[in-house]
């Protein structure tokens, strides 16, 4: 395991920013990242853990250590007439293991299909799309402690998943190196086509009893449709997170905007589509420089393909005033902005 120095972060992040690690080392298994923590950690001021870095906006050249997960490998764990409990270590692409599951024709991620980066990320914001979460199938996470290197166990509890939210981004963030995801599919159809066009995608194929393939490969075809592939646009899909607001402040926003979109939540609030705030203030693909808001979803900031990362920070920040100043909402960036 080799701590490289003034390594470009360009093919590690979505984005495609061509900023420096001052320090870089690559780890393949728990006892990289256990030696790392009792023999270099003292060394470096900051670190900064990099899985398929899909949600990370780099403002700049990186300070201190980054460290990139490449401790792969997907295990079942135990199976029963209904269950499969499925353990992946963290540095799995998450898609890969959707894949694993659907193609043995176990429920419960294919509505997740396609999603960029980890399977040690995901539970970080609680990934989600498609009437989905990782909380729905999660069982527990493995995760070492960067002060003393001891590994703890998270429970679904413990995590206090949320909408794109977990006790990682509050408490425990930054105090752990997650090692590995254990999850629990269904071997029953459990299937779920209520939301968006999923349902509209498998009538076109003419298919009555959908099966977890049939639903992945529809997810992947809409997701293909309205989403930038990284490859061809930088991006970090949505950047901010829908805002949830009371319905107080909704109906005052209604009076003046009749056709505000909403969903309802349990709890009587209503969750508002970010995109469609961006759009009202005139942002849907509209390009500053080399950065800006993508032409068929405005909730998604894009590189053009020579942006700095603080210019793209820049122009999120205008995009979150305008929509503070028309719609009195802040947005929350959903992207972990590194500066
Ligand atoms: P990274 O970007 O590498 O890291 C994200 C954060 O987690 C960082 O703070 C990092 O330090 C930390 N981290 C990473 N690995 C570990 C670890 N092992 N231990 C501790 N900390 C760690 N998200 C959704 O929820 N739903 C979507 O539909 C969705 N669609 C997307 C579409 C596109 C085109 C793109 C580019 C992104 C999309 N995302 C979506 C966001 C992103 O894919 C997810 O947030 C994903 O889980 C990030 O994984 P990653 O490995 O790339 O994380
Ligand atoms: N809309 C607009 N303008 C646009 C795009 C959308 O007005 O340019 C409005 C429309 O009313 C549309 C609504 O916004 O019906 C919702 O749009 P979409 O279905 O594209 O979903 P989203 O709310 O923008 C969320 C997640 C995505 C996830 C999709 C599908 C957040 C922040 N984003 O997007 O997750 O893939 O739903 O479930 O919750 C991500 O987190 O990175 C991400 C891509």
């Amino acid at each position: 395991m080799d701590i490289l120095e003034q390594i470009s972060l360009k093919s590690y992040n979505t984005f495609g920013l061509d900023v420096k690690a001052q320090h870089f080392c690559a780890i393949t298994s728990k006892e990289d990242i256990e030696q790392l923590i009792k023999k270099e950690w003292k060394n470096f001021h900051r670190h900064l853990i990099l899985g398929g870095g899909s949600n990370v906006l780099l403002c700049k050249d990186v300070e201190g250590l980054v460290i990139k997960n490449n401790i792969v490998g997907i295990e079942i764990l135990k199976e029963d007439e209904n269950n499969v409990w499925v353990k992946s270590y963290s540095g799995t692409t998450w898609h890969d293991v959707v894949l694993f599951c659907v193609d043995k024709g176990w429920y419960g991620i294919e509505n997740l299909s396609l999603i960029p980066g980890t399977i040690g990320a995901a539970p970080i914001q609680n990934i989600g799309a498609y009437g989905a979460e990782l909380k729905d199938v999660f069982v527990e996470l493995e995760a070492i402690d960067l002060e003393t290197a001891s590994t703890k166990i998270f429970t679904k509890e413990q995590c206090q998943f949320g909408y794109r939210d977990s006790i990682f981004k509050h408490e425990a963030k930054g105090k752990y190196f997650i090692f590995s995801v254990t999850l629990k599919l269904s071997k029953q159809p459990n299937i779920n086509i209520a939301y968006g066009d999923i349902q509209k995608v498998l009538e076109e194929k003419n298919i009555q009893s959908p099966n977890a393939k049939n639903i992945s490969d529809a997810v992947i075809q809409i997701r293909e449709s309205k989403l930038p592939n990284p490859k061809d646009l930088g991006n970090a899909g949505s950047f901010f997170k829908n805002p949830e607001i009371t319905t107080t402040e909704f109906n005052r926003i209604q009076q003046v905007f009749p056709q505000i979109p909403k969903y309802d939540l349990a709890n009587g609030n209503k969750k508002i589509p970010a995109a469609w705030l961006i759009e009202q203030c005139g942002w849907k693909g509209k390009r500053i420089g080399e950065t800006g808001n993508h032409a068929k979803q405005a909730l998604v900031l894009v590189n053009y393909g020579n942006a700095k990362g603080n210019e793209i920070w820049q122009h999120a920040l205008h995009v979150q005033q305008s929509v503070q100043e028309k719609f009195g909402i802040l947005l929350e960036p959903e992207v972990n902005v590194i500066q």
